[in-house]
């Protein structure tokens, strides 16, 4: 892959303001994360352009031929990173669903946004007291509310291009509309989240243990 075709790469699909930073940007305002895990991040390295090491993972062949691109990758974030000091990243090109090779309790962040059900098969490589993030998009953040192993902590909060961390009034999330929570069964049968009566562009979870 030409320079040209790795930025390119990234430009198609998380360029003209699609980059969805402020997500990360917003967390690390917060807490500061120094090593973050991204399972299911196809080419999503706009987590480098704020969190100093990323791990990024992904069956996509896409994804296993950008990340292949190593010194162009590192142009792209070097362009946008906002820390001090280099980017690193690792790419992993297989399923988060299969053991990983990885040290458990390895990282300070456990992304999961629109790729399935990543808190519970990646929990192990998430620091006790580390932060989970994950959308409702594909029911993760309805599986980790109902994970006695999580806490929520906060919510992502505010316009997309200038999110914030909320930690106000937590008991007023997750709240189905249905008044029951789903069940794990019921989740993974869906395939997407249920329905909140307060919903948050994303949700923040602690390791518990
Ligand atoms: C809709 S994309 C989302 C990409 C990124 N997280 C984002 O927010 O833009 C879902 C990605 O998850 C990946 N994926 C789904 N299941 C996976 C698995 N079990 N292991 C690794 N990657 C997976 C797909 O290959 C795809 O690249």
């Amino acid at each position: 892959m030409s320079r040209l075709d790795a930025a390119q790469l990234y430009e198609r699909f998380y360029g003209d303001g699609r980059s969805r930073r402020g997500v990360f940007e917003a967390i690390a305002g917060w807490r500061a994360p120094a090593r973050a895990l991204y399972p299911g991040s196809f080419i999503h390295v706009a987590a480098s352009f704020e969190i100093p090491h990323v791990t990024y993972v992904d069956t996509d062949r896409r994804a296993r031929r950008f990340f292949a691109a190593r010194e162009q990758v590192l142009a792209v974030v070097r362009a946008e990173k906002r820390y001090d000091g280099p980017p690193s990243f690792d790419f992993i090109g297989g399923s988060y669903e299969h053991p990983l090779d990885l040290p458990d309790a390895s990282h300070d962040l456990l992304v999961s946004l629109y790729a399935g059900f990543i808190s519970k098969p990646c929990k192990r490589y998430l620091a006790i007291g580390g932060v989970l993030v994950a959308n409702n998009s594909h029911g993760d953040a309805g599986l980790a509310a109902i994970d006695p192993d999580y806490a929520l902590v906060g919510v992502l909060a505010g316009r997309t291009d200038r999110l914030r961390v909320s930690e106000d009034a937590l008991d007023t999330y997750l709240v189905p509309k249905s008044g029951t929570p789903p069940t794990e069964e019921q989740l993974r049968r869906l395939g997407r989240g249920v329905a909140y009566t307060r919903p948050a562009v994303a949700y923040l979870f602690r390791r518990l243990r």
